[in-house]
């Protein structure tokens, strides 16, 4: 089937359906979407935290991708990121990183517009999908990068500009020989403290126990996190996080969830 025969706004298209694409190697997906080769993913050698997926577009999500990634995306180019102009304001900005298919993410943007919310993941039918529903919620704080987090971080933030950090459910990589693809490492914490202000908050959360525990290890070990629970330990799943669709499918399972919520400190501001 050709490309044409495919556009969102072909008429014979049933929403909810999937569009197939043949397309030339680096040739984008969607004209006027995300780009196809976002800068990191195939010219530098590294350990990545996610899976490359080749997944379904459904009609809706390739419409949302059509009409509103020039005004709400962000291609992880390597290019550095003007946040009140991405955002249209210089309220602060949190960034999430894995937002999966964005349903948590959309509930978070609309009960709180005072904060805008960047929202990076290479799952192309969930940026669609978030842009749609953002777009039916009338929510205007939300931006969807595309691309390897670590290279919007490291190369595209500036120092101290993030207002809170949010990892919900990142892939938990449960084999041993598959450990060093977790995103909460020492490393990752690294770089996230020079990209997060004094006072920001981490939040993580997990519902596969020896990721949680790598996780309170490595944050409270590290000197420019302290846990925002004085009393240490995961912290109560807090009642302005929703219930993540990875989550949920985790709770089906049996799984036991559990909350991180650190404090990003200086260096000398320890308790
Ligand atoms: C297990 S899913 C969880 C999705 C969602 N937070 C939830 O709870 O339903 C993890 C997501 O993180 C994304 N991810 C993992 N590493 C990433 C990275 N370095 N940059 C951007 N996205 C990443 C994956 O593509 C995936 O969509």
């Amino acid at each position: 089937m050709s490309e044409s025969a495919n556009t969102p706004t072909a008429p014979h298209h049933a929403p909810g359906a999937s569009v197939r694409h043949t397309r030339a190697k680096g040739e984008p997906r969607f004209p006027d979407g995300p780009m196809a080769d976002p800068a990191g993913s195939h010219f530098e050698r590294r350990i990545r935290s996610f899976q490359p997926r080749r997944s379904r577009v459904t009609a809706g999500q390739a419409d949302a991708l059509q009409r509103l990634w020039a005004d709400r995306g962000l291609d992880i180019d390597g290019h550095a990121v003007d946040l009140p102009a991405l955002f249209g304001n210089d309220r602060p900005v949190v960034l999430e990183i894995g937002f999966g298919m964005g349903e948590a993410t959309a509930q978070m943007a609309a009960a709180d517009p005072g904060t805008n919310i960047l929202a990076v993941d290479v799952h192309t039918p969930g940026q669609g999908n978030l842009l749609g529903l953002a777009e039916r919620g009338g929510m205007t704080n939300i931006r969807v990068a595309n691309g390897d987090a670590i290279i919007l971080l490291r190369e595209m933030l500036a120092p101290d500009s993030l207002a809170g950090l949010r990892v919900y459910f990142p892939d938990p990589w449960p084999k041993k020989r598959h450990h060093k693809r977790r995103l909460i490492q020492p490393e990752f914490l690294d770089l996230a403290a020079t990209r997060l202000a004094p006072d920001a908050i981490v939040h993580c959360a997990t519902d596969w126990e020896p990721y949680a525990e790598q996780m309170l290890e490595v944050l409270e070990a590290h000197p420019m996190f302290v846990n925002s629970r004085p009393e240490g330990g995961f912290a109560p799943r807090p009642a302005f996080r929703p219930l993540t669709r990875f989550e949920g499918q985790g709770l089906d399972k049996g799984h036991v969830v559990n909350d991180l919520l650190f404090r990003r400190v200086q260096p000398d501001d320890q308790p």
